[in-house]
């Protein structure tokens, strides 16, 4: 699996490259304003954004701000056209460019990807929250897709009631597996009760109980990356897939299990991956049994 940084602080992208385990980058607008804003001024956005290219060992993925295709793909040649002499650059374009679904954008931004690719510009695929929408983006040619694994568990948390600050935290793993089960224990006892199938299958309260911890048949962002995966290893795209939106270690580890082709992960969660309260426990016991002795090996004649 490749693991891409998602961030633009450059601090952090070095310190990254330094661990030698990343393989490109993702930004997007607000985490580039982010990083900039700290410079106060010190450097123009172009510039940084040129840093940030030449520091990474592989793409480094950025967005288009249009919704037009015409728009999108003018931006996404502008910007590969401005960074690609420093480094590898992909450019971002949203699959549903559409804010509020009632504008005719729906489909410009397969469009701006059919375009892009075709000129031979890589292109990773944002905002992407079903399979339908991944196969979609790779029958357009899309170098990468990127699903939002985190949003998508929250999507699923706000359905079931739970807000976030109260219920649960940003970085909180989603038990996807507990949430399968609890739908099925809700079945199997109306099943237990239920005189005939078809009353199961119209009980407004068997749905309502069970409907609400999944969105149309999605259970987590690990489940929806899941399926992206088996769509797309049935029909052999070369389209890959980068687990986008993590939020926590676990996330991550899952993501492998299913040999998603990349993870891009923040900085802070990067950091919780290498941490056990074990190994610092072994760590500290090794380093009190280090004897005089055993010291005198290191010691230079
Ligand atoms: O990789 C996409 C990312 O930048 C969005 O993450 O945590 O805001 O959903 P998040």
């Amino acid at each position: 699996m490749k693991i891409f940084i998602d961030t633009a602080e450059l601090e952090e992208i070095k310190q990254a490259v330094s661990w030698g385990i990343v393989d490109g980058v993702t930004t997007n607008p607000s985490l580039i304003k982010k990083a900039v804003d700290r410079r106060k001024g010190k450097i123009s956005m172009e510039d940084y954004i040129k840093e940030i290219v030449k520091v990474s060992p592989g793409p480094v993925s950025l967005e288009v701000i249009g919704r037009r295709a015409d728009e999108m793909i003018k931006q996404g040649m502008l910007l590969h056209e401005k960074f690609s002499p420093f480094g590898e650059v992909a450019i971002k374009i949203p699959i549903n460019p559409s804010v509020n679904g009632d504008e005719n954008l729906d489909f410009d931004g397969l469009k701006a990807i059919r375009h892009l690719s075709s000129e031979g510009i890589s292109v990773n695929t944002t905002l992407v929250m079903t399979p339908e929408q991944a196969l979609l983006a790779a029958k357009a040619g899309a170098t990468y897709v990127s699903p939002f694994a985190g949003r998508i568990d929250d999507y699923i948390r706000a359905n079931m009631g739970m807000k976030i600050g109260k219920d649960f935290q940003k970085g909180d793993y989603l038990d996807h597996e507990l949430l399968r089960s609890a739908r099925n224990k809700v079945l199997s006892d109306a099943m237990a009760s239920a005189t005939s199938i078809r009353e199961i299958y119209k009980s407004s309260l068997v749905h309502s109980a069970a409907d609400r911890s999944h969105d149309n048949g999605i259970y987590s962002g690990v489940d929806l990356v899941t399926r992206i995966l088996r769509i797309f290893r049935a029909y052999n795209f070369k389209t890959e897939v980068i687990a986008a939106s993590i939020r926590n270690s676990r996330q991550v580890r899952e993501m492998a299990e299913l040999g998603v082709h990349i993870a891009t992960v923040p900085f802070n969660v990067l950091k919780d991956m290498i941490k056990h309260y074990k190994t610092s426990e072994g760590m500290r016991r090794f380093m009190d049994d280090v004897v005089p002795q055993y010291r005198e090996l290191f010691m230079e004649k």
